[in-house]
């Protein structure tokens, strides 16, 4: 079809056939075959009452549900399929979160690559991907899905996975429609607390949770998902001012904009009026799809003939004005349809036999991706071993596969995992000593709670003094104690909040225990959340912060362990010291009373934080080589707005054995402003790798636009300044431990 086919079909069709195609429905099971036919997905289907469908699990399944709902629309218009993939599809990678301690854009688009091909080849066209929700609070399960705590690093992985999706465009072959979410801050709930609501100062929102979308928008993703939350009072299922006005307006963004699950219907509990209510402002606020809850096809009928008089709500539109919604709503759903090629041909990627990507190769890129996505938080002078080390391998995730896929692993298999004691015994030839330990949880309460998708916690009866003596037996035999230790799967993601973000207590007891015995100590942390280190940190040799990494992730492991790749990760958020410290930031706002490295009276700090506690900030990551930077060299002191300064450094592996990955973070601060500006924050990055001995020098290009920031009392009044003066940059393997060179802008 060709531009103006939308347009011929919005002519030709019914209010009820326009309504129908904003119902974004969930595929549910056995809908097309046997008994279950008649689920009311297929009378939906059959009424031509759908728009997409989410959560198909196979191709066949996929297929069906077309012809069905070909059959049922009177003129023909095509489903598209959406499923949720978020850190892979079959092939499941590391958590985002992991994904983003990589640094590595590259190997992130090809991560989404991958799973688009994969999800392709199942007939899918959309993901509900990338999740680029900025969070700073441990607290908060989702962080796991998330590109960590900086806004300019989730901005480079927004692009980065949008161009995985999506490859050159829309409609090309093993590719996918991105689906930027949850739009907006959803990241920031109050305590942590998942879908709870975020209350921010505009400069905030402006700078620290638009840009990603912003960048991804660039891109070209083609489709946003809202968040739960309301945002300022505001809930975002009904925020005009943002999504018709900032994404729409400001964004240019002119691609389909779907709820969030029952986001529209939540918005009567969110205090906002009546299903009638909420959904006129839904739609008027730019919520294009309905996920799942069916308000509008519920409701829209009688509001686009009676129209909205709300006085109580304060809230009234004219049924004219309705209509004109729902035809807004609609031509975007179809002209989404038709960038993905679907109005043209329905069956586009539903026929014949679409070609999954081989499956080696995507293991082969989870190993890599597993082993990059790792951070090493110290190391004294224990890794890597040598193949020979005679391994005691102790703790619950030491044989676990399950929770090792991490929260979103809709269509991965735990059987598709090598757990970590194999994952040894391939790399050396010899099995490790392996023992328990400990439970993951010690409250059954808990553990159910945990196993609400399935059974992925599992209880060693013996009591925890006999499962310490098996540990400490088995530690005895070793040369080296590796503890695989950490959260379960379902300790992190969606509506898994915690209101304690440490390693459970029987678990810390165990590290305890195992460091007593003298034997080198080293930790592998798999945990979806940033997790307080300090106290654990203390008792150990070396510190692998992993996560779930995926179908390889403790492959990915064993690989840094032995040395067969080297440790690169740097941490995409700023690990608390104590579980109280959070929500934080390494980016956080200068005070009047700054902390000056210790606790001191009347100054920004803790009272029950102990000086040498030991902090893991943002960016922080260790290799096996030693990098030295030389002092950075500005190109001029002194620039003129339109000018372009460089920042130079040279770089020197100074290791004879290691190869090193070093990502070279350059940040900034501005000591004189109009606000209170964070203390510094992350404007470019640089990874390159040295060779043993090798020297190289990084460049970056300084511009005056990384410097305008916004003074927002509201929304509406936004004003993007840059003042002349002083600017300290700062350049260093992390947030914490950089260099400085200052930069005057005379204009
Ligand atoms: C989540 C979304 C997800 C949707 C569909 C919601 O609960 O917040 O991230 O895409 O479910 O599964």
């Amino acid at each position: 079809m060709d531009d103006g086919a939308v347009g011929r079909l919005m002519e030709r069709m019914t209010l009820a056939e326009k309504i129908g195609q904003l119902n974004l429905l969930a595929a549910g099971e056995g809908l097309v075959t046997g008994e279950r036919q008649q689920t009311s997905l297929a009378r939906r289907l059959d009424g031509g009452q759908v728009g997409a469908i989410f959560g198909t699990k196979s191709l066949a399944t996929a297929r069906a549900m077309q012809e069905r709902a070909l059959a049922g629309s009177r003129l023909a218009i095509p489903l598209f399929f959406a499923e949720d993939v978020i850190h892979g599809h079959r092939t499941i990678f590391p958590l985002n979160i992991g994904l983003a301690c990589s640094w590595d854009m590259a190997l992130i688009e090809a991560t989404a690559a991958h799973a688009a091909a994969e999800a392709a080849a199942e007939g899918l066209h959309q993901v509900f991907a990338p999740m680029i929700d900025i969070s700073r609070d441990p607290r908060w399960g989702r962080v796991a899905e998330g590109p960590g705590e900086d806004p300019h690093l989730a901005s480079r992985i927004a692009v980065a996975a949008t161009r995985g999706f999506q490859g050159d465009g829309l409609g090309s072959p093993g590719r996918v429609a991105a689906c930027l979410k949850h739009f907006v801050a959803y990241g920031a709930p109050e305590s942590g607390r998942d879908y709870d609501n975020v209350t921010l100062a505009w400069e905030d929102v402006i700078q620290i949770y638009l840009p990603p979308f912003r960048a991804g928008i660039a891109a070209g993703a083609a489709s946003v998902m809202a968040a739960f939350n309301a945002l300022n009072k505001v809930p975002m299922h009904a925020n005009h001012r943002l999504v018709e006005g900032w994404l729409r307006g400001e964004a240019g963004f002119d691609g389909l904009v779907v709820s969030d699950y029952t986001g529209v219907a939540e918005l009567v509990e969110h205090g906002l009026g009546p299903a009638p209510v909420s959904v006129a402002r839904a739609l008027h606020g730019g919520i294009d799809m309905d996920m799942v809850g069916e308000d509008y096809l519920r409701e829209l009928p009688a509001l686009a003939e009676c129209g909205l008089d709300a006085p109580d709500a304060g809230f009234s539109l004219s049924a004219d004005h309705i209509t004109g919604l729902i035809d807004r709503a609609c031509r975007r759903v179809l002209t989404f349809k038709q960038r993905l090629g679907l109005l043209d041909d329905p069956f586009r990627g539903l026929e014949g036999a679409p070609v999954a990507p081989d499956r080696a190769t995507g293991r082969a890129l989870a190993r890599k991706a597993a082993a990059a996505s790792a951070v090493l938080l110290k190391n004294d002078d224990l890794l890597p071993l040598a193949r020979k080390t005679k391994v005691a391998l102790i703790g619950p995730f030491a044989k676990d596969r399950a929770n090792m896929l991490g929260t979103w692993a809709v269509s991965g298999r735990a059987e598709d995992v090598v757990p970590l004691d194999q994952a040894v015994a391939a790399l050396t030839g010899r099995k490790p000593i392996t023992a328990w330990g400990a439970n993951i949880v010690e409250e059954l309460w808990l553990e159910q709670r945990l196993n609400v998708h399935g059974v992925t916690v599992t209880r060693d009866p013996r009591s925890d003094a006999e499962q310490r003596a098996e540990a400490l037996d088995a530690a005895a035999k070793a040369d080296v104690i590796i503890a695989a230790v950490g959260e379960a799967k379902e300790h992190a993601g969606e509506s898994s909040s915690v209101l304690s973000p440490e390693l459970p207590a029987l678990q810390r007891e165990l590290i305890r225990a195992l460091a007593e015995t003298g034997k080198p100590l080293a930790l592998v942390i798999f945990a979806g959340r940033p997790l307080a280190m300090d106290q654990i940190a203390r008792h150990a040799d070396a510190v692998i912060y992993a996560g779930h990494g995926g179908v390889a992730g403790p492959e990915g492991v064993a690989d840094l362990i032995f040395g067969t790749e080297m440790p690169s990760g740097r941490l995409a958020v700023t690990l608390p010291v104590r579980p109280g410290e959070t929500p934080l930031s390494y980016a956080a706002e200068t005070t009047g009373r700054p902390n000056p490295g210790r606790f001191a009276k009347f100054r920004a700090g803790w009272l029950d934080l102990p000086d040498d506690a030991q902090h893991f900030p943002f960016g922080f990551g260790l290799g096996y080589a030693t990098v030295r930077g030389s002092a950075p060299v500005l190109s001029a002191p002194t620039a003129r707005a339109g000018d372009t300064v460089t920042l130079s450094q040279v770089l020197t592996n100074t290791s004879t054995r290691f190869t090193a990955v070093e990502t070279v973070q350059l940040y900034a601060s501005d000591p004189v402003a109009r606000i209170t500006r964070p203390g510094r924050w992350l404007i470019d990055f640089q990874q390159v790798t040295l060779a043993p001995g090798e020297s190289r020098e990084v460049v970056f290009a300084i511009s005056a636009d990384q410097f305008t920031y916004p003074v927002a009392p509201s929304l509406d009044a936004v004003d993007w300044v840059r003042d002349p003066g002083l600017i300290r940059l700062h350049v260093g393997p992390n947030s914490r431990d950089t260099e400085t060179v200052e930069l005057t802008w005379l204009d």
